[in-house]
């Protein structure tokens, strides 16, 4: 087992952790944060519309896929929408409801978190 395996793969994170500055992800953009917690690790990304953060788990509802195939890319060219690199499914930045696309119906898995006085944390 190399080490790279060793590591479970975690869809959920423990509340309270904070994950830094709101800054750390430009607004309208979309960015990925990997958590290595204990011995799993945690693949998610946030959009950032303003002061309003919305945040997944990266894995796509169609093939269990992670979205983007490049670093951070997460949106449409316009960033109204999150779309997954592999197959175009596209999903609702503020719900993750997919509404077109092979997995149409279906959601994104969220990822709760929230921004405290400039703040990310996970709750
Ligand atoms: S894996 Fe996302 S659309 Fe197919």
């Amino acid at each position: 087992m190399t080490e790279e395996t060793a590591f479970r793969r975690l869809f959920s994170t423990p509340p309270g952790v904070r994950l830094g500055s709101v800054e750390l992800v430009a607004d309208g953009k979309a960015r990925n944060l990997v958590l290595e917690i204990g011995d799993g690790r945690f693949h998610g990304f946030i959009v950032r519309q303003g002061q309003a953060v919305f945040g997944y788990v990266d894995r796509c509802p169609h093939a269990g896929l992670p979205l983007a195939q490049k670093l951070d890319d997460y949106l449409t060219p316009d960033g109204g929408m999150i779309v997954c690199s592999w197959h175009g499914a596209l999903f609702k930045i503020d719900s993750g409801a997919c509404v077109g696309g092979p997995c149409a119906g279906q959601k994104l898995t969220p990822w709760p978190i929230e921004v405290i006085d400039g703040v990310i944390r996970t709750n």
